[in-house]
């Protein structure tokens, strides 16, 4: 049996910020954002945006372009570890908003930016089980990067969701759930008490501990499907928490496969993968999934049918190192979906708007319920503990 990504959407917040701007306000050199970290801009959140918005529009761009039904969905996954609610998952929200049949299984899942590779592939399980009977799963990783105003991680923040029509047959990227190495450890590299809207990280340590899981779950692989190698790969894509992690974690995979030199492979296998991101920032668990969406974009090469390496980690810690086979047309099929039109269409903040907006999020679960134009999934407050959302169609 054939499985895999069948189609993707994307979503961004409407609001970013050049990391430039953040450098200059913070008094450090521009180049150490934009060239020590490789990221350049960031996504932003405005109040009437959430995890569930991000989820729900992604989901709705992945349906429309797939041409898949709401009934033809069977399995409704959402990743995340900025979850809305901690017991209603962020995936009953998306299932209202897209109006997802009622015969399906829905719930969330979350490790960390694990989270959303955990669902896929679960998803994909699922369908070479036989227990889908025909029907679709729609995997969505959605997750707002928050760590706080004039930390070391500010500049690594982002917002956004990737989703993932997985099934039968797929058109964009072939997966066999086998053909993957897994690494888990318990570490407190990164973490968000239940009581905290911004995350905690020892930073340095964090880097070393994706390495180390990078590592583990390359080894894994290579024991369980000797014989394919990274640096065979058409391309790779890696986790992106900012440009720079993508660099190093490819210098290790390549030192690991014997190659004295890894920098030099870096722009040819990995270079196209990490436009996008590198404009929205760390998107947590869609990460490597916009990443992948780069990759297809952009490329200049063309990968129809070529073998592809793809790096999921999420810090606590669990790491999986797979492979996958780029379907033909599957390029022009993802170019078409015109994600860089979309990232240009957002609104670049002055920094004092930036600051704004960040304080304004911190009194989001308390908002009162306002109108608004229901243009899009927009989040319009809290009525009674209860979150409200609207929907273009309503
Ligand atoms: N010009 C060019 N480069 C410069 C520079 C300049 N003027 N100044 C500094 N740099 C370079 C540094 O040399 C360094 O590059 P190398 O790593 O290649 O040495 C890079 O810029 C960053 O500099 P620092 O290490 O000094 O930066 P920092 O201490 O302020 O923090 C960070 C960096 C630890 C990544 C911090 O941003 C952070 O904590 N981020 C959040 C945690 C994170 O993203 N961890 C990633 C692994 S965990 C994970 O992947 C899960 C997840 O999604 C969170």
């Amino acid at each position: 049996m054939r499985t895999g990504i069948d189609g993707l959407g994307l979503a961004v917040p409407s609001l970013c910020i050049d990391l430039e701007t953040l450098a200059k306000a913070r008094g450090v050199a521009p180049a150490k954002y934009l060239d020590g970290l490789g990221t350049w801009r960031m996504g932003i959140a405005p109040i009437d945006e959430d995890t569930v918005t991000l989820a729900a529009r992604a989901g709705h761009m992945a349906l429309e372009s797939t041409g898949t039904k709401e009934d033809d969905i069977g399995l409704l996954i959402v990743g995340t570890e900025t979850a809305v609610d901690h017991s209603k998952p962020v995936a009953s929200f998306v299932q209202g908003l897209l109006g997802i049949g009622r015969n399906c299984r829905v719930f969330e899942t979350k490790h960390a930016c694990y989270g959303g590779t955990a669902g896929l592939m679960m998803a994909l399980d699922w369908i070479r089980s036989g227990s889908a009977r025909g029907k679709k799963a729609l995997v969505v990783c959605s997750d707002i990067a928050r760590y706080g105003l004039k930390t070391a991680g500010e500049p690594t923040q982002g917002a956004g969701a990737v989703a993932l029509v997985v099934s039968e047959n797929p058109r964009l990227v072939e997966l066999d759930p086998s053909q993957s190495g897994q690494y888990a450890i318990d570490v407190h590299d990164f973490w968000r008490p239940l009581y905290s809207k911004d995350a905690h990280v020892d930073g340095h340590y964090s880097v070393q501990c994706y390495l180390d899981a990078l590592s583990g779950a390359y080894r894994h692989f290579q024991q369980l499907v000797p014989g394919v190698r990274a640096s065979d790969c058409a391309a790779l894509a890696y986790h992106v928490p900012y440009g720079k992690m993508a660099r190093k974690a490819h210098r290790q995979v390549r030192a690991m496969d014997g190659d004295e030199n890894p920098d030099a492979s870096f722009d040819v296998q990995v270079g196209a993968s990490l436009v996008l991101p590198a404009q929205v920032g760390n998107i947590y668990t869609g990460s490597l999934y916009l990443a992948l969406a780069s990759l297809l974009a952009t490329s200049v090469k063309n990968l129809d049918g070529q073998q592809l390496g793809l790096f999921s980690y999420g810090s606590g810690s669990c790491a999986e190192f797979f492979v996958g086979t780029v379907v033909p047309g599957a390029q022009e099929r993802v170019h078409a979906l015109g994600l860089q039109a979309m990232l240009d269409r957002r609104r670049v903040l002055s920094f004092d708007e930036y600051e704004q907006v960040m304080k304004a999020r911190e009194e989001l679960d308390v908002r009162p319920v306002e109108q608004a134009v229901a243009d899009d999934f927009r989040f319009l407050g809290v009525d009674s503990h209860r979150r409200t959302y609207v929907s273009p169609e309503a």
